[in-house]
């Protein structure tokens, strides 16, 4: 047998976060076979990327068709898989945000969009020097993307990488952990007028945008209150100040929604996508406004590989399948199914705090006990190594490493929901710590 693990450990930089073990063989629809034949159900989907199940066959068409076509060639060339891509996003996004920049990641599509809202500050007469974006978030890996993350987990040990001038983090719309009293709804008031506070009498600079998960996803799954992105979306529109939504993890149907900001009718001015856009081929968008568009001008952005032809095709192909299959639709469906069961749990079990979500994006928080609320690391953990042998594949994630992610491909079924919550149920009862 190659010997996978013991040549990772000889030739791969020590910089990845602990891996499940598992060496994947191949994978197929919700499916996912190891080396020794063990088939698991993915209910992690990559990390919140396989959103029409791994290997669709249409995309799997797409990607061949195109490579017999031409595989790269630059965006300094017009490209007919590009403008089909750009355009069809067009058609699907909430109504603002209608012009795209293709690149590679959501780590990329993140500092683009912050540069573009920079861009745009200065095109109107501002300094444009200070990004506002949540404690708690999670923007990816790269200097100004770590700088804006929420987490010092991620940020701590690293010299002066994460600490991009003039980003200024405020508290986040976390009702369970920071909501002390209120009711939710004057709690997502609250959050949104904070940040109002900030721009109009705390901050020495100039707000040049403000940057949100519409439900954070690596810190926790957490929705925020209905009031929040609503009262939010109103305080920078007066302000004319740019709002990034950051759909990496919540676009493309994943929380029942095509886009999570629409649950909330909010509109941004910039929006990044990446994940499941590509269906597991690598690719980020930056989308904007025909406003932020205006400040523009060319050669302000590039990236070799934006716009791969490859990865575009692929995504042409998802578009379609999330169409024509009515994974949005299902998403909700199903999501609210699986949202129900868990829920159910949540009320026998003194060691869950809270289960939340929307769609197929579900997380469970696990503490030592309801009251105390205090974080349940261990527990979180071993649920997930316990689902593991139990054959589903699923995330641990939040703040405090203590939520079960729960993100499963688009494509599940009720019967699959059904199965996996009798199967989480008995494990966690299993568990004693
Ligand atoms: C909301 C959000 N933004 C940005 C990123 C970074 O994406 P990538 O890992 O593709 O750079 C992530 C990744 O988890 C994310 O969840």
């Amino acid at each position: 047998m190659f010997r996978v693990k013991e040549l990772d450990s000889m030739y791969l930089i020590n910089c990845i976060p602990k891996r499940d073990d598992l060496v994947i063989r191949k994978a197929s629809g919700i499916w996912v076979e190891d080396d020794s034949g063990r088939k698991y159900i993915d209910f992690f989907s990559g990390i919140a990327v396989n959103n029409v199940g791994h290997l669709h066959p249409k995309v799997v068409k797409a990607v061949k068709e195109q490579l017999d076509r031409y595989a790269h060639i630059s965006m300094l060339y017009y490209s007919d898989v590009v403008v089909e891509l750009a355009a069809k996003l067009a058609e699907v996004s909430p109504s603002r945000v209608k012009k795209s920049f293709f690149c590679n990641s959501g780590a990329e599509a993140v500092e683009g969009a912050i540069k573009f809202a920079k861009k745009y500050a200065v095109h109107k007469g501002r300094s444009g020097s200070i990004t506002i974006s949540l404690w708690g978030s999670f923007h990816g890996r790269t200097a100004l993307a770590l700088s804006i993350t929420g987490q010092k987990k991620y940020k701590a040990r690293l010299g002066n990488f994460a600490s991009y001038p003039g980003v200024v983090h405020v508290i986040p719309p976390y009702y369970y952990r920071f909501g002390r009293g209120m009711s939710e709804k004057d709690f997502g008031v609250w959050a949104a007028d904070h940040i109002a506070d900030i721009i109009d009498h705390y901050e020495a600079g100039d707000v040049a945008t403000v940057i949100v998960e519409p439900i954070l996803g690596e810190g926790g799954i957490i929705v925020p209150p209905d009031t929040y992105l609503p009262r939010l979306r109103k305080i920078t529109e007066e302000r004319n100040i740019p709002l990034i939504v950051d759909e990496v993890q919540t676009g493309l149907g994943r929380t029942g929604k095509f886009f999570a900001c629409e649950h909330w009718g909010v509109e941004p001015d910039i929006m990044t996508l990446a994940k499941a856009l590509g269906g597991g081929l690598p690719i980020g968008a930056i989308m904007v406004s025909d406003e932020i568009s205006q400040a523009m001008e060319p050669g302000d952005h590039f990236s070799t590989f934006g716009g791969n032809p490859i990865s575009c095709s692929a995504a042409i192909a998802v578009l379609e399948i999330i169409r024509e299959e009515k994974l949005v639709e299902n998403s909700l469906l199903v999501g609210d199914y699986l949202l129900n069961g868990l829920k159910e749990i949540e009320e026998e079990q003194e060691k869950i705090g809270e289960v939340r979500g929307k769609g197929l994006m579900i997380g469970i928080e696990f503490v030592e006990d309801k009251y105390s609320k205090k974080p349940n690391v261990k527990i979180a953990q071993q649920v997930k190594d316990e689902m593991l042998k139990n054959g589903y594949i699923l995330g641990v994630g939040g703040i405090y490493k203590n939520v079960l992610r729960i993100q499963p491909p688009l494509t599940i079924n009720k019967e699959d929901a059904e199965r996996f919550i009798q199967t989480l149920s008995k494990v966690i009862k299993s568990i004693r710590d």
